[in-house]
């Protein structure tokens, strides 16, 4: 694993009213499909891959066999320990550190793939960590993502628009408005895949449109590769 410099001081980080909400929405989410939409994202791995914002670990077990070893970012104090429980009991080869996907742990061009799941909502600039994630990605490598996105629906956009501020607050910095696959496209990725689906994430929600994607870093065109 080509980790350069991980920074324990990132441990600092205090365990979040959100971390401790989604330890509790994870799997009720996982329960009514999304671990489906997590094993479809992760089917064609292989290799070293760099998971940013792993949570709780809820992918680890979903790895396929030719991925030989996984870096997992998880800023998250309370949801990191989570993460550090499941990674034991995997049988994966994982390592779970604290490090925010803005400042991945990793030498340039040296993984064959980063894994984006329900993240790429949450980060503070999408430019930034799109960047960053084409500097470690080897060319050819890829960004897998599940994600949470911007509907097409320009009446229920508006209303996510709508909703943005304060979601935002109360959800750990997600914004629902987001047009994520035109982020990874504008940062210079070539999209391989993507499906669109609506999904309700519980009982009581509408479906809310997400993705599931397979971006590809050729050569140096990513920005900031
Ligand atoms: C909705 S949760 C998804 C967790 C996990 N990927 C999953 O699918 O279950 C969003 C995660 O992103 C993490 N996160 C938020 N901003 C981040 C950043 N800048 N870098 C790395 N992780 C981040 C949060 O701590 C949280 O674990």
């Amino acid at each position: 694993m080509n980790v350069s410099g991980t920074s324990e001081t990132a441990e600092e980080y205090r365990p979040s009213r959100f971390g401790r909400a989604f330890y509790r929405v994870g799997p009720e989410m996982d329960r009514r499909g999304a671990i489906q939409h997590r094993v479809r994202m992760l089917s064609e791995l292989t290799g070293n891959v760099v998971e940013i914002g792993a949570g709780y670990g809820a992918t680890f077990w979903l790895y396929p066999p030719l991925v030989t070893e996984v870096l997992a970012l998880e800023p998250d104090a309370f949801l990191r320990r989570h993460a550090r429980h499941a990674a034991e009991h995997s049988g994966l080869n994982v390592r779970v550190v604290p490090d925010m996907a803005e400042s991945i742990p990793c030498d340039d061009a040296s993984m064959d793939a980063v894994v984006s799941s329900l993240v790429l909502c949450s980060v503070e600039r999408q430019e930034t960590v799109l960047a960053e994630i084409g500097r470690v990605l080897k060319p050819g490598g890829v960004l897998v993502f599940y994600e949470h996105v911007r509907s097409r629906s320009r009446m229920v956009a508006g209303l996510q628009d709508l909703a943005t501020p304060l979601w935002r607050r109360a959800a750990g910095g997600c914004r629902p408005n987001r047009d994520t696959v035109r982020a990874i496209t504008q940062a210079g990725f070539t999209m391989d895949s993507v499906e669109r689906f609506g999904f309700r994430v519980n009982a009581f929600a509408p479906p809310v449109a997400h993705v599931i994607g397979c971006a590809r870093r050729v050569g140096a065109e990513v920005a900031g590769a």
